[in-house]
């Protein structure tokens, strides 16, 4: 039997567009219900795509890995001009496997094994500052201790000056680079906007991220030319373990790929993780029978199995990267559909999570289908970090932070949710946040 396209709305892609835009979550739901676990779509600007909403089918896209499938090319349309063209995002091919094999190590779980106590410790310093009986918006507190991880244990910032400048200019960078203006906007035309004439135009909002970019990279290639005049004996901070690091031909990093990889991992790993965290405290505070149970396992020390499952449930029920697509160079057989070569193909995060066949009562918060015998099918079909090749390089160090970070919040301080509806989800930048960022109230617990 001849194999055929998948099934998708039939309507016009501008019309696509806009229904996912306003609501990603209910237009993808309602397709998958409509059409079945592979479906295609049409956005405007973008070639055709087939989304997959199965695990078996994602393995199967995250298979054209190993040659066939381009994750960078998809990737750099939206976020060459946040990370550089030497980016483990954005490159594919050889270059792509030489940075993937200068990165791992340092991110490997070894490697970064001593780095929880620096990690409670900026929790710690963090959560002293915290309000007290008014509510705030949790995600924000997330996300300072996340970019002081990364100032701290990536890049590996100890000079007190250096570390207040970037804490001021990086969150404006994030800012104007993630806006839907900047990522949505044709490639050719963020290209034009990034030369002169136009670059020189000042309220323009290219022209504004230009400037928080080039105050960013000042202070990353003069911390990078020190480091390298002056190596710190010992240092185990990521950015000294990558100058250290030599390719197969025995060639160092150069000054720009290693600018261009620190803010690989600020863009990928410290909003991603604030969000999860932020997430974590939302369905907490929603299952009370979870959090007395996650509290008392904290309490008593001994050890963190429940924390454990709690930060998988945490990210299988509120996915904060929607889908980890990949360009096919060659045609892609889906069960009895062929996607032809040239389009993407997207295994959809959130609506494998949330596959009944793998996740029974999707809806529920509940921390133990990650214990006993439920566990191995739903490890299976688990994947907040992607998969394939592509696989997230930071989730061994977003998985410790996430852990750490939860156990100084609950052991310092009883939190509460002025608002017991749960927060829907909304896109910010790159990743799907809770709409009001996790509002709480926090008193500090008597010891
Ligand atoms: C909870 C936090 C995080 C989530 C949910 C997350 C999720 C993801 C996902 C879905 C992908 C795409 C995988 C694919 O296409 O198959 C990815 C890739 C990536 N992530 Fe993460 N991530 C997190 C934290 C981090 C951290 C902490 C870092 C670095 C410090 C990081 C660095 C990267 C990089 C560099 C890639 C590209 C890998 C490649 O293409 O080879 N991420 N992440």
């Amino acid at each position: 039997m001849s194999a055929s396209l998948p099934p998708g709305p039939r309507l016009p892609a501008w019309m696509q567009t806009a229904a996912v835009i306003a609501a990603p979550s209910r237009a993808l739901r309602a397709a998958r219900r409509r059409h079945g676990p592979v479906f295609r779509a049409r956005f405007l600007g973008f070639p055709d795509q087939v989304f997959v909403a199965t695990a078996d089918y994602a393995q199967l896209v995250y298979a054209t890995d190993a040659g066939g499938g381009r994750a960078g090319e998809v990737r750099r349309q939206f976020m060459d001009h946040m990370v550089g063209q030497h980016s483990l995002l954005s490159l594919d091919g050889d270059p792509w496997w030489r940075h993937r094999k200068l990165l791992s190590p340092p991110l490997h779980g070894k490697a970064i094994s001593g780095y929880g106590e620096e990690i409670a410790e900026i929790a710690a310093n963090d959560i002293a500052a915290w309000p007290v009986g008014r509510a705030f918006a949790l995600r924000d507190r997330m996300q300072n201790i996340t970019l002081e991880v990364i100032l701290r244990l990536v890049f590996g910032i100890r000079d007190a000056e250096r570390l207040a400048r970037l804490r001021t200019s990086i969150p404006g960078l994030v800012e104007l680079g993630g806006s839907a203006a900047m990522l949505m906007m044709p490639p050719r035309m963020r290209e034009w906007t990034q030369r002169p004439p136009a670059s020189r135009i000042p309220f323009l909002p290219s022209t504004r991220f230009l400037r928080a970019r080039d105050a960013v990279d000042a202070i990353l290639f003069d911390e990078i030319a020190h480091r390298r005049a002056d190596p710190v004996p010992g240092a185990t901070d990521v950015l000294s373990r990558l100058l250290e690091a030599r390719d197969e031909q025995g060639r160092p990093m150069s000054d720009q790929e290693l600018r261009d990889e620190l803010l690989t991992m600020l863009e990928a790993g410290h909003e991603t993780t604030a969000t999860a965290l932020a997430w974590t405290f939302e369905r907490l505070l929603r299952t009370p029978e979870v959090l007395d149970r996650l509290r008392e396992e904290v309490d008593s020390g001994e050890e963190d199995r429940y924390l454990e499952a709690v930060v998988k449930e945490a990210l299988r029920s509120r996915s904060v990267v929607y889908d980890a697509p990949r360009l096919l160079d060659a045609p892609l057989r889906l069960g009895e559909y062929e996607i032809p070569a040239g389009w993407f193909a997207a295994p959809l995060i959130p609506l494998i999570h949330h596959d009944t066949e793998a996740f029974p009562e999707p809806e529920e918060f509940r921390p133990e289908r990650f214990l006993g015998e439920e566990a191995a099918r739903a490890q299976k079909a688990w994947m907040p970090f992607g998969g394939g090749r592509r696989y997230c390089v930071g989730a061994q160090l977003a998985l410790l932070e996430m852990k750490v970070i939860l156990r100084q919040v609950l052991r310092r301080m009883d939190l509460t949710a002025p608002d017991p509806a749960p927060e829907r989800q909304r896109m910010r930048h790159v990743t799907f946040v809770p709409a009001k960022l996790t509002r709480v109230i926090a008193q500090p617990r008597t010891p």
